[in-house]
C-alpha cells in the first residue's frame, strides 16, 4: 500500500504549489475527480491511477453548479470519514477537499459551455448540468495539473463532454476512461443506489439486462434503433417499477440519435430511468462492426 500518510488539502493554492513541485521533479500526476460517497467504481479509477502514476490526487467535492433546482444536492450522500479511509486504502497520496467558497468565491463569474453535446440526453433532462461539470472539471484540472485524469464509462456523456473540452481548450491532460463496475446482478455502481428501497433495488438490474439485450440485437444485425428502444422500454417496465426518462441509441462520439444503426458506426446505448425519486443512468458501448 502506497500512502500510509494520505494528505488532505483544502486550499486550491496549496495543491497548485505542490503540483508545481511534483512536475518540476518529473513526477507523473494521476487524478481522480469525485463527489465522494466513494464505492468500488471510484476504487477502480484510483487503482488505475495508482498503477500508472507517481503521485495520485483524488478530489472530493459535491459541486453545486452541476445540480439543478429540485435535484439532490442537499441530500447527496456525504461520507468523508469512510471516503478518506477508502482513498488511503487505494494508495491515494492527496485528497483535495475544497469547500464551495474556495471553488466559487464571491464574484465568481466564469462558466464553460460545451455546445451541442451538453444539451442532449442527460443535458436535456438536466439543463445546466454539463455546464457545471465542465466548469468544475477545468477548475480541478487547473488546480491539480495532472498528466492523466480518470473518468468512469458509467457517465458516458460526461466523458464525451470532458474529452471535447480538453481537446477544444488545448488542456494538457490525458483523459482515461475506466469500465463501469457492476454489482454481481449487473446493476452499475452509483452513489445514488443507496436511495433505492428493497423492491426498487431488486428491479433495477433490468437496466443492464435491457442494455445487453439491445447490444446483442445490434451484433446480430438489427438496425432499427426506434424498435430497439421500444423493446428496451418493454423489458424495463414489465420487470420493474422503473419509469423511463429516456432511452437512446446514438453515435458514441457525437451523441446524435440514430434511426438506423449502420455498420462501422460506434454506438452508445444509454438510458435514464426513475425508481421513485431516484434517477439511475447506465449505458453500453457497441461496435456495430463486431
Ligand atoms: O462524476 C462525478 O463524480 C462528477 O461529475 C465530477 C467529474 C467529479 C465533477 O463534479
Amino acid at each position: 500500500m502506497h500512502s500510509a500518510n494520505l494528505k488532505i488539502l483544502h486550499a486550491p493554492a496549496d495543491l497548485q504549489t505542490m503540483a508545481d513541485a511534483w512536475r518540476r521533479s518529473g513526477k507523473q500526476i494521476g487524478f481522480v475527480p469525485t463527489m465522494g460517497a466513494l464505492h468500488e467504481g471510484h476504487a477502480a479509477l484510483m487503482r488505475q491511477a495508482r498503477a500508472a502514476s507517481d503521485v495520485v490526487v483524488a478530489s472530493l467535492f459535491v459541486n453545486p453548479t452541476q445540480f439543478g433546482k429540485g435535484e439532490d444536492f442537499a441530500k447527496y450522500p456525504r461520507t468523508l470519514d469512510s471516503d478518506r479511509e477508502r482513498a488511503r486504502a487505494e494508495g491515494v497520496d492527496v485528497l483535495f477537499v475544497p469547500d464551495s467558497a474556495a471553488m466559487y468565491p464571491t464574484g465568481y463569474a466564469t462558466f464553460v459551455d460545451v455546445e451541442g453535446l451538453s444539451s442532449v440526453l442527460e443535458g436535456a433532462s438536466r439543463p445546466g448540468h454539463f455546464r457545471g461539470v465542465a466548469t468544475v472539471v477545468i477548475k480541478l484540472l487547473n488546480i491539480v495539473k495532472p498528466h492523466t485524469a480518470y473518468f468512469g464509462q458509467k457517465d458516458a456523456q460526461q466523458v464525451a463532454v470532458v474529452k471535447r473540452m480538453v481537446a477544444d481548450l488545448n488542456i494538457d491532460a490525458r483523459i482515461v476512461v475506466v469500465p463501469t463496475v457492476r454489482e454481481p446482478d449487473g446493476l452499475a455502481l452509483s452513489s445514488r443506489n443507496v436511495y433505492l428501497d428493497a423492491a426498487q433495488r431488486s428491479g433495477a438490474p433490468v437496466l443492464h439486462r435491457a442494455l445487453r439485450a439491445a447490444a446483442e440485437r445490434i451484433r446480430h444485425g438489427v438496425t432499427d434503433a426506434p424498435g430497439l428502444k421500444a423493446e428496451m422500454a418493454d423489458m424495463i417496465t414489465s420487470a420493474s417499477s422503473g419509469v423511463v426518462d429516456y432511452l437512446s441509441v446514438a453515435h458514441a462520439e457525437t451523441l446524435m440519435e440514430l434511426t438506423t444503426v449502420s455498420t462501422g458506426v460506434p454506438v452508445l446505448i444509454s438510458l435514464a430511468v426513475r425508481f421513485g425519486t431516484t434517477r439511475l443512468i447506465d449505458n453500453i458501448l457497441v461496435d456495430s462492426n463486431s
